[in-house]
């Protein structure tokens, strides 16, 4: 029985993994590092200075830089996101989302929401649906960043709810394998080749279907 439902934020509550995704680009090309769309998926979930390292090392330039030019690189994008972010409205949730938590709400689950991002809580008040989460786990209180289970398992910690009766939702394959390794059942959004390791994928979030859901997780 599913007792909890816990959101990853970027890329799946609203398009901030586009934003993640064009800051780090800007980022990348004044480092002489360009990258593409198919590189971007190894960033999706990760934190930001594990993400500027796969960068860097992407450009074979892990071993360029100081600790403090690291720490100056990766405070130039989140500046750059900061701007990103200032112009979101509740009118930027992704189609579906809303009427979803309802749903899901209407049916007495919980919801939760597990992030990697320090800037989750900014995202959600900008976008209105702070009232919609009964626990929010972000980057600030977890030690180990995705794939590692650490922020859903604290999640459902949070929400008093066992990890088998959790299901995890994320856009990013790092986050897929964060909710398998937390012993929940992942549902991806996105690309079902690139997300394989979910137990369900729906190819965007208008897909999103409580009874689906059940279904799937029952058949598991
Ligand atoms: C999420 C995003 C990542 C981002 C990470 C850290 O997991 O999917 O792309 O790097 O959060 O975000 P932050 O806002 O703390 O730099
Ligand atoms: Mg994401």
């Amino acid at each position: 029985e599913i007792k909890a439902i816990i959101f990853d934020l970027d890329g799946v509550i609203t398009d901030t993994a586009e934003y993640h995704y064009l800051a780090w680009k800007q980022l990348g090309e004044e480092l002489g590092i360009p990258f593409d769309r198919t590189f971007n998926e190894q960033l999706k979930g990760v934190s930001r200075m594990e993400s500027l390292e796969r960068i860097l090392a992407y450009g074979n330039k892990s071993n360029v830089y100081t600790m403090e030019e690291k720490e100056q690189f990766a405070e130039k994008k989140n500046e750059m996101y900061k701007q990103l972010i200032q112009k979101i409205t509740p009118k930027d949730l992704l189609p579906g989302i809303e009427n979803f938590m309802r749903e899901i709400k209407e049916n007495g689950i919980k919801i939760g929401l597990a992030s990697a991002s320090k800037n989750a809580f900014t995202v959600i008040e900008r976008l209105g649906v702070g009232h919609y989460f009964d626990t929010i786990v972000d980057a600030a209180t977890v030690k180990n960043s995705k794939p590692d289970p650490e922020v859903f398992l604290k999640a459902a910690d949070q929400l008093n709810v066992p990890y088998e009766n959790c299901v995890g939702v994320e856009d990013a394959q790092a986050g897929v394998e964060a909710i398998k390794r937390a012993g929940m059942f992942a549902v991806g959004v996105g690309n079902a080749e690139q997300l394989a390791r979910a137990d369900l994928v729906v190819s965007c979030t208008s897909d999103l279907k409580l009874d689906d859901i059940k279904r799937a997780f029952s058949e598991n």
